[in-house]
């Protein structure tokens, strides 16, 4: 078969995914081009909750990329590292690549109110002000967000939100905040399913446009209600930098993978690339499976202090454009082989009839992992040309019906699929 009928029946294939007046994606799995992708190949990839659930914000269309302060500062955190921060965000060209909100975490505020009510940022930290700061990154093309809590304090018991939604969301708004974390902490028993609306109709009636990032930390199933809610709800507890925490994290986060979607993303924790609790290796898979995940990608290290070595894993753009993809649909994991399931081939659907696909090695020595074409639903018979997003390479020669390749101990290799054509006896 010709290059390009089989691109026209790709075509027909994703042409039955619809967009909606709305920009509501409205999925339909038949008719698929069945000389490329099997009949698994919706059930693997099902999305059948693609689109329906998400809010319309118009904010969110691709999973949020950007920087927060917690996992390297904690506490220790200040307007002047902020501002450092944003600068070193464009003199790296991280923010080229797309990491535009410049997020402050817990402790920005006084421990109390003002005697109206009102938050206040700690007079000795934030001394200029968050409005200022906000001046200050908007000036350099950067978007800030902020942090608070759906309880009566924050996790560092500085002043929470509840039942201040609508003074909290005004001040925010009133200093151009773009973005708000909103945490668990100190929640009364209430169920989130009551606390976190509050804030979204308070920042919606702001008329600012404000991303509205959920912190219920998983506890109450998110994935299935908080669509409505927010543009990204957290979908475990916190991420800390070790090995263990992120494969635990990342297996969590992949339950949820059908309920992703423009507009609401499953949200596994910040990245801890560049902390030093990992080797490069898992810094890799670890960045790789968010991406290939659809999480958020905020940055979570020191990014003035940032190493060529972690550079060349958060820059990578080709990785960054399996996150990006206009498509949507989150990977997830599709194969396990090997001692305690430890060989992993995740992977998932990207536009322009291509697949993201991930051999990661999980084992305690190297292994070689090799990924069958049924297992992604794709026709045994298909040629695939394949893309090497670490290497930045196309391997030479296409493979039909399987692919291997030896991975090194908790690496993650990523590649593209671009199926180019029947073979000749299945014509
Ligand atoms: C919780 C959140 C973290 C962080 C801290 C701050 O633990 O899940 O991401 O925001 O609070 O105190």
């Amino acid at each position: 078969m010709v290059k390009g009928s089989v691109h026209l029946l790709l075509f027909l294939y994703l042409s039955a995914i619809s967009v909606g007046i709305a920009g509501r994606v409205v999925p339909l799995h038949e008719p698929f081009d069945k000389s490329t992708f099997s009949r698994s190949f919706s059930s693997i990839f099902d999305t059948s909750k693609y689109g329906i659930l998400q809010l319309n914000n118009g904010l969110a269309r691709t999973p949020q990329m950007g920087w927060n302060s917690w996992n390297f500062f904690a506490c220790n955190i200040n307007e002047t590292v902020i501002k450092e921060t944003a600068d070193a965000l464009v003199s790296t060209g991280l923010a080229d690549l797309g990491y535009v909100y410049v997020n402050i975490d817990d402790c920005w505020s006084s421990l109390v109110r003002d005697s109206k009510g009102q938050l206040v940022p700690d007079p000795k930290t934030f001394p200029s002000g968050i409005k200022a700061l906000a001046d200050y990154v908007h000036a350099k093309g950067l978007k800030l967000g902020i942090y608070s809590d759906a309880g009566i304090f924050t996790c560092q018991v500085r002043p929470g939100s509840i039942y201040h939604e609508r003074d909290d969301a005004e001040l925010f708004a009133s200093w151009g905040v773009d973005y708000l974390k909103y945490d668990n902490c100190y929640n009364l028993g209430i169920k989130p399913k009551e606390r976190y609306p509050p804030m979204r109709d308070a920042l919606n009636a702001t008329g600012r446009t404000i991303f509205y990032s959920l912190c219920e930390w998983g506890v109450d199933d998110p994935a299935l209600w908080a669509g409505k809610v927010g543009n990204s709800w957290r979908t475990t507890d916190d991420i800390n930098d070790s090995w263990a925490s992120m494969t635990t994290i990342a297996d969590l986060n992949d339950k949820w993978a059908a309920y992703a979607g423009p507009g609401g993303w499953n949200d596994p924790d910040m990245l801890e690339v560049g902390n030093g609790g990992m080797t490069l290796e898992e810094y890799r898979a670890h960045f790789s499976i968010w991406a290939l995940m659809k999480a958020p990608l905020l940055v979570g290290c020191d990014v003035r202090n940032i190493t060529a070595e972690t550079f060349e894993i958060i820059g990578n753009k080709e990785v960054i454009d399996i996150n990006q993809d206009s498509l949507g649909i989150q990977g997830r994991k599709v194969h396990v082989s090997g001692k305690d399931g430890c060989r992993q081939v995740w992977a998932g659907p990207l536009s322009g009839h291509r697949l993201v696909v991930a051999l990661w090695n999980r084992c305690s020595k190297a292994a070689t992992i090799t990924v069958g074409w049924e297992v992604l639903g794709l026709e045994s018979s298909m040629s695939v040309s394949i893309r090497d997003l670490w290497k930045h390479e196309d391997l030479s020669g296409d493979a039909v019906a399987s692919f291997g390749s030896r991975v090194a101990v908790h690496d993650c290799e990523m590649y593209i699929f671009t199926p180019v054509s029947a073979s000749r006896s299945a014509v």
